[in-house]
């Protein structure tokens, strides 16, 4: 009886104090914004038992892939640095594309092959940006083998990018876009009808609360946070598979998938409640950024996924994903908005202009 009680109370407290720091905001959009928080929450937490679950599926064979080259969003920390860590072990060349590229001969030297590391400036909020790290790997390398789209954000305030674009879904979904229909032309070259070149969207858990604001995919409207980072990871997972039917239907020898690395303890929490709150929960039963990166080596180079583009991966098996995402016409919908906002005809996505 008393434990009911104390709940109730405690209940009613954070409910009182949630209307209280959000009493000017509408009414439905304080409830709107509760259903994605607790969704997320859901998300996260059906994220803990599927790595628990499954820990003992997260095995990968590193090959041997000398001579073939590798291009990587982020990385100078998180689950890019373990994921380069690995491309370099396979003895590849690998491309990364970071914000500070000055950090990258430091993480070089911490690498096996590290020699065979390059980097280039790349701020995925900016399309400008992205056009320039683009051709600065093509003036170096005309046929690619792996594209890794890892770098990503998590929350934070309302911004648009130089562009106009939301900030989020600028930097983990239309930063990324671009920078496919810019190296798909040399991907199609690196690949083979035998052993397809691979491009990889590191996706998340957190699309399966997640929809598309089509009327409104900058959330000028309404602007919530969670909300935010749930579509640009969804809309990651969609483009995978629409750019993989797209693929196949013109007979081009590239694969696309999406992958959720897990819950992995990183900097993408930084400022989160969870982070500040629980901090050593964090450490003890999320993932280890090395953790993380063996589904993401798993979608490179496993020999069994040369037949499933279009797959979303989740400790190294197909995960379930959200129905929404599947739906061809979503799918298209989003790609014809994506194309938009790049500024790039439909048909002319990754072809050689
Ligand atoms: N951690 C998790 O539990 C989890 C779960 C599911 C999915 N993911 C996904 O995994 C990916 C990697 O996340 P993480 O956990 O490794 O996070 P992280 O440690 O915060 O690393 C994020 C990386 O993205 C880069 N980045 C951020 N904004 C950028 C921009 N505008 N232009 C270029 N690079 C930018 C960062 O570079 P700077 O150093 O310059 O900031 C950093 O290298 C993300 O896509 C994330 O959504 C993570």
């Amino acid at each position: 009886m008393s434990v009911a009680i104390a709940s109730a109370v405690i209940l009613t407290t954070a409910a009182a104090y949630y209307w209280f720091i959000n009493r000017h905001k509408p009414l439905k959009h304080i409830l709107s914004e509760l259903k994605h928080t607790i969704d997320m929450q859901g998300a996260g937490v059906g994220g803990l038992i599927d790595d628990w679950v499954n820990v003992w599926r997260n095995k990968v064979v590193l090959p041997d892939a000398s001579g073939k080259i590798a291009v990587v969003t982020g990385g100078a920390r998180g689950i890019g640095t373990e994921v380069i860590r690995g491309l370099l072990k396979a003895n590849m060349t690998v491309i990364i594309g970071i914000r500070r590229p000055e950090l990258a001969q430091k993480l070089s030297q911490t690498m096996e092959n590290g020699q065979n590391l390059t980097a280039f400036q790349l701020d995925l909020q900016s399309l400008k940006s992205v056009k320039q790290f683009a051709e600065n790997v093509l003036r170096k390398h005309l046929a690619i083998h792996i594209l890794v789209n890892n770098a990503g954000i998590m929350f934070g305030d309302y911004k648009l990018t130089e562009d106009g674009i939301e900030n989020q879904l600028s930097t983990n979904h239309i930063g990324h876009f671009y920078l496919t229909h810019l190296l798909l032309p040399a991907l199609k070259k690196g690949g083979t009808f035998e052993e397809p070149a691979r491009v990889v969207n590191v996706t998340s858990c957190a699309h399966h609360p997640g929809k598309i604001y089509f009327e409104d995919i900058n959330m000028k409207e309404h602007y919530d946070t969670t909300a935010a980072y749930a579509q640009s990871k969804l809309a990651q997972l969609m483009s995978a598979r629409y750019v993989n039917r797209l693929l196949e239907q013109e007979g081009s020898p590239v694969k696309c998938f999406a992958v959720h690395p897990g819950i992995v303890n990183t900097d993408l929490f930084n400022g989160t409640l969870f982070r500040t709150v629980f901090p050593w929960a964090m450490k003890l039963f999320f993932k280890t950024p090395a953790k993380g990166a063996i589904s993401i080596h798993y979608a490179c180079f496993n020999k069994d996924l040369e037949q499933k583009g279009g797959l979303y991966i989740s400790n190294c098996v197909e995960g379930i994903s959200n129905g929404f995402s599947k739906n061809v016409e979503n799918q298209k919908k989003l790609f014809d908005i994506s194309c938009e906002l790049i500024g790039v005809e439909p048909n002319k996505f990754g072809k050689d202009i």
